[in-house]
């Protein structure tokens, strides 16, 4: 058994000199103020140019529902910048899962999941594993098959658009969470090398590298970019990029459910020294549903440990 992802380093790895630290992660749960840098996939801040195709859910609840809104968009179109959300962050309260400061490669995809072989270094392959050091390539990558997802928007332009698989498995989703009485929005989905840019580079001008760093991925770097990647919102506004989203019922069905269509939580709770990112309860990513469901039933939460490549706490 092999992946066609050649080159990898599987082993124990290790936190960099600039992983984000608990203690740091802990004080920015307390920090009103610093829980809105948690809003790490929400693209670029107010301050950003207005020319940023940025992606940021509207806070309100009006929401374009995108269904027949036309044929597939191959080519992605440059998207409005919306409202930021000010709403306060209330601290979250999930069940901590106990802090992994390793990701010691576990048995990987159990061969019900693996199926075809994925490539974990092509971007068009539902296996690619992004992250701190392993950027896209290349790193201006654009999905070849972007459309625009027949589910509720939150937003606009660019932001609408996902791979088609991730597309269709997104409309399943969301279709059975609204029979469970649960509202899922799309709050930003592709995002262009330039976009990611413009977000990360906002970031950087407001808060600094080491912080943006814990929060947007830097150009090249981004789940975003590959088309297999959304954020999700609730329709109304609520807790949207922040950390108490993940007691509202969209993120709480999410995250129960999400496998079965083929979606994980990218970025789990306390396990930024493996992922590189702090919690993102609204930044789900598609591998398939045997890979997403085989990670539920074994209990494995992040691709890194799944796949067994080495944790990405910070950039090399
Ligand atoms: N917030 C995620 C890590 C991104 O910027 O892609
Ligand atoms: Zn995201």
């Amino acid at each position: 058994m092999c992946y066609h992802g050649g080159g990898e380093s599987i082993g124990r790895p290790s936190a960099g000199p600039d992983s984000p630290s608990r203690r740091a992660f802990s004080r920015l749960l307390l920090a009103g103020t610093g829980l809105a840098a948690l809003s790490a996939c929400t693209p670029a801040p107010a301050s950003a140019p207005a020319s940023a195709p940025a992606g940021i859910p509207a806070p309100t609840p009006g929401l374009s529902p995108g269904i027949g809104t036309g044929a597939p968009t191959v080519a992605a179109s440059a998207a409005t910048v919306p409202e930021r959300t000010t709403a306060a962050a209330t601290p979250p309260t999930p069940a901590a899962a106990p802090p992994s400061k390793a990701a010691p490669p576990k048995a990987p995809p159990s061969a019900s999941a693996r199926g075809a072989q994925q490539s974990l270094t092509d971007p068009t392959s539902p296996w690619v594993i992004v992250n701190k050091h392993r950027p896209l390539s290349p790193a201006t990558f654009v999905p070849p098959d972007l459309v625009r997802s027949a589910v509720r928007l939150a937003t606009s332009g660019e932001a609408a658009l996902l791979n088609s698989t991730t597309a269709a498995a997104a409309e399943k989703m969301f279709g059975a969470a609204a029979a469970d009485g649960v509202i899922i929005t799309l709050a930003s989905g592709y995002r262009s090398f330039k976009t990611q840019t413009a977000t990360y580079g906002s970031y950087v001008r407001t808060r600094g590298r080491a912080e943006a760093d814990t929060v947007s991925a830097r150009p090249g770097y981004s789940e975003h970019q590959t088309g297999w990647s959304f954020d999700i919102g609730d329709g109304g506004g609520a807790c949207s990029f922040q950390p108490c989203f993940a007691q509202q019922p969209a993120a709480v069905w999410a995250k129960a459910n999400a496998h079965r269509f083929g979606f994980v939580v990218r970025y789990p709770w306390m396990l930024h020294e493996i992922t590189g990112y702090y919690y993102e309860p609204w930044h789900l990513r598609y591998i398939g549903v045997q890979a997403a469901t085989d990670m539920a039933n074994r209990g494995i939460n992040t691709l890194e440990e799944y796949f067994g490549v080495e944790a990405a706490p910070g950039y090399r």
